[in-house]
């Protein structure tokens, strides 16, 4: 059956990409493990177990109203987990005020690109650089204006006026002028043009394969994401129900028949 083979691979990739962590002796960096969410009596997360190991791209896919985004708030605090426990850079967040966690070393950009629309791009930068005092700015300025070129082009343009494209770099920007051991990016493609999704994912690609930066993506747009992922999970009304390498979520039909067919690539 699909979803055994792909629990097979799960186990072969964890093993492979999990390597170092446990020669070091060291868990995940993020681990979520039975966690329940829930808005009010509606249980909006069903007992979610995800890890995320060093140096991984790891996504999560699922339908409109899965949960992942619930997920995503839910690692930040807000809703804060029932059930469960949440670890980040092996220290229990399950229980952190938000604002205490995004004092750590993780960094997100929310659904919905929520940059500063009134100030400019380099205020939105300076802002996502005060979370660690500011230093390194200049040197981290030139960074993402390499990265994402067009925001060298903008940089003394105010936020909401730039494209939804630009925006979006903005958003992922802002969060790495942290410099996060993580990165949560929920939903980097929604309404973006191909040619600009693909300019952001292989942003991404790059900032993994040159710098180790560990990724989680959430995201709507499965064929994207599972291809630039080392490992994906599938949610389903709030509950983990498949995981595996991303090409094998990519190859399982089950994946194929419910989020790739009239595909988005
Ligand atoms: N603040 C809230 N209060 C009550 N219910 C909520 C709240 N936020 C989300 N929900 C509900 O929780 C469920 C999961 O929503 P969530 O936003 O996590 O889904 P999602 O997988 O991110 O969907 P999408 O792909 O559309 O962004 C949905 O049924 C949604 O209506
Ligand atoms: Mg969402």
């Amino acid at each position: 059956m699909s979803v055994a083979g792909i629990n097979v691979m799960v186990d072969e990739t964890r093993a492979r990409m999990g390597q170092a962590d446990i020669q070091a002796g060291q868990g995940p960096l993020l681990s979520v493990r039975g966690v329940s969410a829930y808005y009010g009596s509606i249980r909006a997360l069903k007992n979610v177990d995800i890890d995320v190991h060093e140096g991984e791209i790891v996504a999560l896919i699922g339908a409109n109203g899965a949960g992942k985004s619930t997920l995503m708030m839910t690692i930040f605090g807000q809703p804060q987990a029932r059930e469960g426990t949440i670890t980040f850079a092996g220290q229990d967040i399950t229980k952190l005020p938000t604002h205490e966690i995004a004092r750590l070393n993780l960094a997100q950009s929310p659904e919905g690109r929520r940059i500063f629309s009134r100030m400019t791009v380099r205020e939105n930068l300076q802002m996502g650089a005060a979370v660690n005092g500011g230093k390194h700015f200049a040197e981290d300025l030139e960074r993402m204006c390499t990265l994402f070129p067009r925001l060298r082009e903008r940089i003394d343009q105010r936020g909401g006026t730039m494209s939804g494209g630009e925006q979006q770099m903005l958003a992922i920007a802002r969060a790495l002028m942290s410099r996060p051991r993580l990165l949560m990016l929920d939903e980097p493609s929604l309404g973006l043009a191909p040619l600009v999704v693909k300019q952001i994912f292989s942003a991404v690609r790059d900032l993994n394969a040159r710098e180790g930066l560990t990724v989680f993506i959430v995201e709507q747009n499965a064929y994207h994401a599972l291809k630039l992922a080392h490992r994906g999970y599938v949610m389903v009304t709030g509950a983990v129900t498949m995981s595996g390498t991303g090409q094998a979520l990519l190859d399982d039909p089950q994946v194929k028949a419910a989020y790739l067919e009239g595909g988005s690539h």
